[in-house]
């Protein structure tokens, strides 16, 4: 090979890794951790529903409600749901909100009653407030299938 052609391969391998590290940049913004990650994963999740369903439990506000209520499957299905909503490897095998809740009665106070139950779990657990208000931000909306005013 000559020089000069030496100088090319040289030049391209350089350009070759300058472009792969920038790659890799991407790469990890992509993969930045899903709020799944950010929460603790599968037994963090577990921990915050096992202490949110003592607090619901514990809350004669609204605890009336679930006085029938399979407490085990609820606490799966729960955990099923936050797992799959926050993008975790999990699929919520529950029936849709509209249909659980139909025929509860379910006001806004009742709502708002145990979205406290759950925070003060969250709070339990030291869940920082940005993945508190992100969680929120996708249970919330969930709201109008609920409520029955
Ligand atoms: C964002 C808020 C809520 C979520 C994510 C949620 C989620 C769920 C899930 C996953 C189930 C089980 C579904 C199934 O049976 O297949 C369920 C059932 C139930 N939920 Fe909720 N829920 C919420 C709000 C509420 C509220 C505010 C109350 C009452 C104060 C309530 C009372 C119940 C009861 C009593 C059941 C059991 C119904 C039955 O045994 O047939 N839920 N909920």
């Amino acid at each position: 090979m000559k020089k000069t052609q030496l100088f090319f391969v040289a030049l391209l391998s350089a350009f070759a890794l300058v472009f792969t590290s920038c790659d890799k940049e991407e790469e990890t913004k992509d993969t930045d951790p899903t709020l799944y990650e950010r929460l603790g994963e599968q037994a963090a999740i577990e921990a915050v529903v096992d202490q949110f369903i003592t607090n619901v439990a514990a809350d004669t506000r609204i605890n009336s409600f679930f006085a029938t209520t399979d407490i085990p499957r609820l606490k799966r299905l729960l955990v099923e749901q936050i797992c799959q909503a926050t993008g975790g490897p999990c699929e919520y095998t529950g029936r849709d909100m509209k249909s659980s809740h139909a025929g509860l009665g379910i006001t806004t106070d009742d709502f708002n009653a145990l979205v406290e139950d759950l925070v003060a779990a969250l709070d339990e657990f030291n869940v920082p407030a940005a993945e508190q208000t992100e969680l929120l931000g996708i249970l919330g909306p969930l709201a109008p299938d609920i409520i029955e005013e």
